[in-house]
Parts: structure tokens; C-alpha cells; sequence
């Protein structure tokens, strides 16, 4: 894929952080962008409002992606899918139940693509997005104890989603990952420096610096039209202190 004109990109979870900026680089690029919002329509609103403003082309769409029927409902109300970018993730919520973050970083990101593929008829890309803590979780002990099992969650859907790769290649979509080290400025490096204070200083020490979100939207960005065989992995930023 080598221009975003007229390309259709879903981006979950873009109301806000690493997929609000990923979707605005995107849409200036001349993408039509599907705004994921899970209920904060105000806030998915707003993010179709700069886009336009900044003469765009962007619609918020709602859907919970733990919740099959409400995916199902939102892909109904789309024609046709050029990429999917996989970017929602949680599982620090204090309400979260223990099952929650594979729930949702495993099961709800093989469901959505899955499905996804019946509107990417014959070509397409899908995206996902994880951090290096997951990407390595299996390998390299974790410095973060509560991210832990948000950490396995995540790499549990990153190796489900590549097992997959052989049923996106049958339909003609690749399959690309972005792994980044922790984001300056994000909530979740703000709570993972409340559950653990130093825990951020930390790895920006270990990392030689760490990106902000608009520097790691970049890479997500480009990740879109990154011209490589399905299955590439993208470091952002690099792998330094970690792996
Ligand atoms: N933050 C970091 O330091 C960091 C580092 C490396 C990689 N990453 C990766 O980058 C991605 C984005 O991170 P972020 O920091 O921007 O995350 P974030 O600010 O926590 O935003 C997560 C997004 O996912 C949405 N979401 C959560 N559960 C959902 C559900 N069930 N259905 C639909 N949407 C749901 C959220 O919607 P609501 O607003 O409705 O909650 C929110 O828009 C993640 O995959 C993360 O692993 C982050």
C-alpha cells in the first residue's frame, strides 16, 4: 500500500492517546479515518472535529471490542476496510476483573480481526500495537509488577494474532506489529509510576531517553504503508535496555 487516498483505516481505542495521534498523522495523509471510541463519544467527536478542521475526513464509531454484538454492529455499519489498526488495550483499571486484560488484549483483538477480514476483500493490512514489556514479557523478566499481567495479556494476543498470519495471508492482508517502550506522558506510565515511583526514570535512564506519543504515532503511522513482509516487527525507538 503505497498511498493513503481513499483508504479506510479503523484505529480502536483513538479517542484519545497513541490512537488519537496515530489517526490524525494518518488522516493528513488523505486516509478516511474510523474513530474506535468505546463510550466517550464527546471525546471521539472531538478527534473527528480536529481532523476535519484540519481538512480531513474522519467518523467516531462506537463499539466495546470485549462485546462480539457490539463489534458485529459497528462493522456492520462499515462498507469496506483497508487497514486495521489494533491499538486498545488496557487491563490497569482498578475495577478489572483478573480475566479482563486477556479478555481483552488476546480475545477481543482475534475477534476483531478475524471478522474485520470479511470487509478487507483481497487486500489490506493489519496493525498491532504493543509495547516492549509485552513484546518481551516471555522473555525477559518484567521491571514493572503491575504491568505484569497486562504484559502477558498482551503477548498472548500478539501470539495469537500471529499464529493467524497464515488465515490474513489467504485473504490477502499483512500482518505488522509496533513495539515501543514505555510512552512518556501516557496514563498508563503515569500509573505505573504511582504503583511503583521510579519505575518511568527508571526506564528512561535504561532506554537513553523514551518517545512521546506523537513520536510513537509516528512510527505507528508508518507502519500503515511500511513497505515489508507480513509478519515485520517495527521497535520504535529501538530495543535499548530491554532485549
Ligand atoms: N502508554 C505506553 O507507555 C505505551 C507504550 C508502548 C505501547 N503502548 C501501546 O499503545 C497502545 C495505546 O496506548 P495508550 O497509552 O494510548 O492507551 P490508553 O491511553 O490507555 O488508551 C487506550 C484506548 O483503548 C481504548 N479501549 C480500552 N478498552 C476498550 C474496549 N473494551 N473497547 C474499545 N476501546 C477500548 C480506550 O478507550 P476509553 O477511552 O473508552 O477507555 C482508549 O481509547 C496500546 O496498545 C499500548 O499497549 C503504550
Amino acid at each position: 500500500m503505497d498511498e493513503l487516498n481513499d483508504k479506510r483505516i479503523l484505529i480502536t481505542g483513538s479517542s484519545r492517546g497513541i490512537g488519537a495521534a496515530t489517526a490524525k498523522l494518518l488522516a493528513a495523509e488523505g486516509a478516511h479515518l474510523l474513530i474506535n471510541y468505546r463510550d466517550k463519544a464527546k471525546r471521539a467527536d472531538k478527534v473527528v472535529a480536529d481532523i476535519e478542521a484540519a481538512g480531513g475526513t474522519a467518523s467516531a464509531v462506537r463499539a466495546d471490542i470485549t462485546d462480539g454484538d457490539s463489534v458485529d454492529a459497528m462493522l456492520e455499519g462499515l462498507d469496506r476496510l483497508d487497514v486495521l489498526v489494533l491499538n486498545a488495550s488496557g487491563g490497569l483499571e482498578k475495577d478489572a476483573d483478573p480475566e479482563y486484560a486477556l479478555r481483552l488484549n488476546r480475545d477481543a483483538q482475534v475477534d476483531l480481526a478475524r471478522k474485520a477480514l470479511a470487509l478487507m476483500p483481497g487486500r489490506g493490512r493489519i496493525v498491532y500495537v504493543t509495547s516492549h514489556q509485552a513484546h518481551f514479557a516471555d522473555t525477559v523478566p518484567g521491571e514493572l509488577d503491575a504491568y505484569g499481567p497486562v504484559a502477558a495479556s498482551k503477548r498472548a494476543g500478539e501470539t495469537a494474532l500471529r499464529e493467524m498470519i497464515p488465515v490474513f495471508t489467504d485473504h490477502g492482508v499483512d500482518f505488522l506489529t509496533v513495539s515501543g517502550d514505555m510512552i512518556e506522558g501516557t496514563i498508563t506510565a503515569t500509573l505505573l509510576e504511582r504503583a511503583q515511583p521510579g519505575a518511568i526514570s527508571n526506564r528512561r535512564e535504561a532506554a537513553g531517553g523514551l518517545l512521546t506519543v506523537d513520536q510513537f504515532a509516528e512510527h505507528v503511522a508508518s507502519a500503515v504503508t511500511l513497505d515489508a513482509q507480513t509478519g515485520h516487527i517495527v521497535f520504535a525507538g529501538g530495543t535499548k535496555g530491554i532485549a
